[in-house]
Formats: C-alpha cells, sequence, structure tokens
C-alpha cells in the first residue's frame, strides 16, 4: 500500500487567486492542490489535500494524520497553518502529541512582513519550514518528504 502525505491549509487559504496577489500571487488553491497532486504522483505518495477555517478542524485532522503514521501508512504532511501560526497553542501540542512529522510552510516570506509573523508556534515541533517560495513551496516541501 502507498503511504500518504497530507496537505492541510488553514484560514483565508481558500481565498488564494484574490486574496493580497502582490503577497500570495494569483495561484489559486485548486492550483495549488493540483500541483501536490503531481509533486505527490511522483513519488507513488497517494494524497490528502484539505483546507479549514477552524482550529479544531486543523487539530483533528492532525490528530489522524498522526493515527496514520502510528500504522505506518502516512509519509508526512505539510501544513500551511495561515495566521494561526502565529497563536494557535493547541496546533504546537497536537503535532507534538500525536508525533507527526510536519514541514510548516508558508507562501510568503513572513520575515519580511509584520513583526507579529515572525513568530511561530508551529516551528519548534515542525521537521522543517519552508517560507517565501510561493506556491512552489509544496512541491518542494513533497519532495523533502519522500526523502525522508
Ligand atoms: C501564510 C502567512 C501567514 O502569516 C498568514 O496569516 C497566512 C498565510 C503564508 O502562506 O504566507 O494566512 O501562512
Amino acid at each position: 500500500m502507498s503511504e500518504a502525505v497530507h496537505v492541510l491549509n488553514g484560514p483565508n487559504l481558500n481565498l488564494l487567486g484574490t486574496r493580497e496577489p502582490q503577497v500570495y500571487g494569483a495561484h489559486t488553491l485548486s492550483d495549488v492542490e493540483r500541483l501536490c497532486e503531481a509533486a505527490c504522483a511522483r513519488h507513488g505518495f497517494s494524497m490528502v489535500f484539505r483546507q479549514s477555517n477552524r482550529e479544531g478542524v486543523l487539530v483533528d485532522w492532525i490528530h489522524e494524520a498522526g493515527r496514520e503514521h502510528a500504522a505506518g501508512t502516512l509519509a508526512g504532511v505539510v501544513l500551511n497553518a495561515g495566521a494561526y501560526t502565529h497563536t494557535s497553542v493547541a496546533l504546537l501540542d497536537a503535532i507534538k502529541g500525536t508525533g507527526v512529522p510536519l514541514i510548516e510552510l508558508h507562501i510568503s516570506n513572513v520575515f519580511a512582513r509584520e513583526s507579529f509573523r515572525h513568530h511561530s508556534w508551529i516551528s519548534p515541533a515542525a521537521r522543517g519550514v519552508i517560507c517565501g517560495l510561493g506556491v512552489a513551496g509544496y512541491a518542494l516541501a513533497i519532495e523533502a518528504i519522500a526523502q525522508w
């Protein structure tokens, strides 16, 4: 059975394409899904691609990924937690509590933006962080998971 990669997207990422295009570019979330699908296919991964505006839903999805990881059916998680990156101890606890191998991803370079975006609650529990490479970062994260 092939391993899965879960690509989880947090609040406002459903607005990609129309949301601050000077910051996030013109690609839609559907474009990102296609890009991830192609990257997963290159490595024989199946893919779960999701977006929610709700913190607790993201926590539940990390728990689900953790169970799959424990069962040996999950290769890794790519998480763009959006603004919850900068606020959510619950997401940190979910990642630590499940031990799920995860890459934190940001489309924009958060360090070149407002100072409140410079702190991430998630980074200490992430295997790696990709930021500022646009939506191409999603494919690069999947390439990294394939090297684990
Ligand atoms: C983001 C950066 C966050 O600061 C912001 O709140 C987002 C998107 C990014 O992909 O660049 O919603 O995670």
